[in-house]
């Protein structure tokens, strides 16, 4: 049977046949590979609006119906039944792991969240005040010159065991950052304790009072982790990709992650939302600021609504908002004004003309700052705690890329607009 494809005519009426290819569920896409190579033209998608990057097995998003699954699974289901460390298992090794699988992989993690004493050198070198997302980008580039033993790109092991020392060492450097910024002495990582717990024990306690971490907390942050881990070729992720393309250390390609998250408008969303929710202050200002968010004159716009693949809705939304109802019904610190506000915002503009017709809902961040501020988690942190979790699917996109026998470094093509050709003018000649 002849295979499926596009057939691309050019002006001079000559056609190009572009093959088809199928993925296992999810749109068609068809292979532009060879049309420089056979037309002289390039193909123009700023912003990869329709352009699928890369093959991967990792994670499926279905935008109009607001379908997320890692590995095939459901995130409600994962979110419901699952831990953040399974899922991180399951990103990394393509199956939910064995109980025998999940204990070592556990014991693995536990074992590698301390990092090298010199680390702290380096963290004193910032400033007092530095953003903790900066902090993180530097600490976590600076790790390729401390884990020397697991550089070798070609080498699947070293590869596995830089993934681990990522995943492990995040929380600790998540936790020192903020422990920087406070002014507050390091607290080391403990082995008893389970990923999110001891991360949590690493931010609030201090060498003279220990820190229980409350059981509603730690869950609510592992289920915040788990719904953050992965989200196919978003902007950090393909930033990952593009950098590990050219071979470079694993440290540094996570680094060039958490660099492209920190932007308002991919994950530093959730401390913009906040920022927002704060300055609306009540109820009876909503109007006005959806008026501004519609408004083409002013560069406002609502944090934590719309999303380039999901149109009607997100799922992590629909699940943390539950979250949300959980924690402040259990939760002494939780901020319940602030909630009622972010709903009211929601109704209004889910009802709003302009917001049905641009298809804007909330988004993953739009309730995620709730349950970090009833979490007592400081707003600047908010950011830090997505790349905590979006180091798993980073990695693992990371090792995807790299064991496929078939990938290349990333050239992206351009547009040019500039001057032509033109000759050098010496200074005393210039007008
Ligand atoms: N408020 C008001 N108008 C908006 C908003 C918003 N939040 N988002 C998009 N629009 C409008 C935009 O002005 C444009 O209108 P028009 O076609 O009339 O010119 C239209 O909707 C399409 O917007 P776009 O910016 O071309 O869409 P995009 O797919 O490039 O951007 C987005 C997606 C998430 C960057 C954008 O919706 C946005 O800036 N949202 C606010 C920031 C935010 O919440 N980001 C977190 C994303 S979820 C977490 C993550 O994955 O990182």
């Amino acid at each position: 049977m002849e295979k499926e494809h596009v057939t691309l005519t050019q002006p001079d009426g000559t056609t190009l046949e572009l093959p088809i290819l199928e993925g296992s569920v999810g749109p068609k896409t068809f292979d532009v590979t060879s049309v420089y190579k056979k037309t002289g033209m390039f193909t123009f998608d700023p912003g990869f609006m329709a352009t699928a990057s890369c093959r991967s097995a990792i994670t499926f998003i279905d935008g109009e119906k607001g379908i997320l699954r890692y590995r095939g699974y459901p995130i409600e289901q994962l979110a419901e039944q699952s831990s953040f460390l399974e899922v991180a298992y399951l990103l990394l090794y393509s199956e939910l792991p064995s109980a025998e699988q999940l204990t070592e992989f556990e014991y693995i993690i536990g074992h590698h969240t301390m990092i090298n004493e010199s680390l702290q050198m380096f963290y004193r070198g910032f400033r007092y005040d530095a953003h903790p997302m900066a902090t993180m980008v530097g600490v976590v580039g600076s790790l390729s010159a401390f884990y020397h033993d697991s550089l070798d790109i070609h080498d699947a092991r070293h590869r596995e065991i830089s993934a681990h020392r990522l995943i492990a060492k995040m929380p600790t450097i998540a936790a020192c950052s903020y422990k920087r910024h406070k002014g507050e002495p390091f607290i080391y990582p403990r082995n008893d304790l389970n990923y999110t717990a001891n991360f949590m024990r690493m931010m609030f306690a201090t060498p003279c009072e220990e820190f229980e971490p409350d059981p509603v907390a730690a869950k609510a942050l592992d289920l915040l982790f788990i719904l953050h881990a992965d989200h196919e070729q978003n902007a950090s992720t393909s930033t990952v990709r593009i950098a590990g393309s050219s071979g470079a250390n694993p440290f540094a390609c996570i680094s060039a992650g958490i660099a492209s998250l920190w932007g308002p408008a991919h994950g530093g969303a959730n401390e913009a939302v906040l920022n927002m929710l704060d300055e609306i202050g009540d109820v009876s200002n909503v109007d006005k600021y959806i008026a501004r968010a519609k408004d083409k004159s002013d560069p406002f716009r609502l944090m934590g609504f719309g999303h380039r693949v999901y149109k009607n809705n997100d799922p992590r939304a629909t699940i943390i908002r539950k979250v949300c109802y959980d924690v402040l019904e259990n939760m002494p610190t939780a901020d319940s004004p602030l909630f009622e506000l972010a709903l009211k915002l929601e109704e209004i503009a889910l009802k709003d003309e302009y917001f049905i017709s641009h298809k804007l809902y909330p988004n993953v961040d739009f309730y995620s700052g709730i349950i970090y501020r009833a979490l007592n988690i400081p707003m600047n942190m908010f950011t830090v705690m997505f790349a905590i979790a979006r180091t798993a699917g980073w990695v693992a996109h990371w090792m995807e890329m790299i064991g496929d026998p078939d990938h290349r470094i990333a050239r992206p093509r351009q547009l040019y607009l500039g001057a032509a050709e033109r000759a050098y003018v010496p200074l005393d000649k210039r007008g």
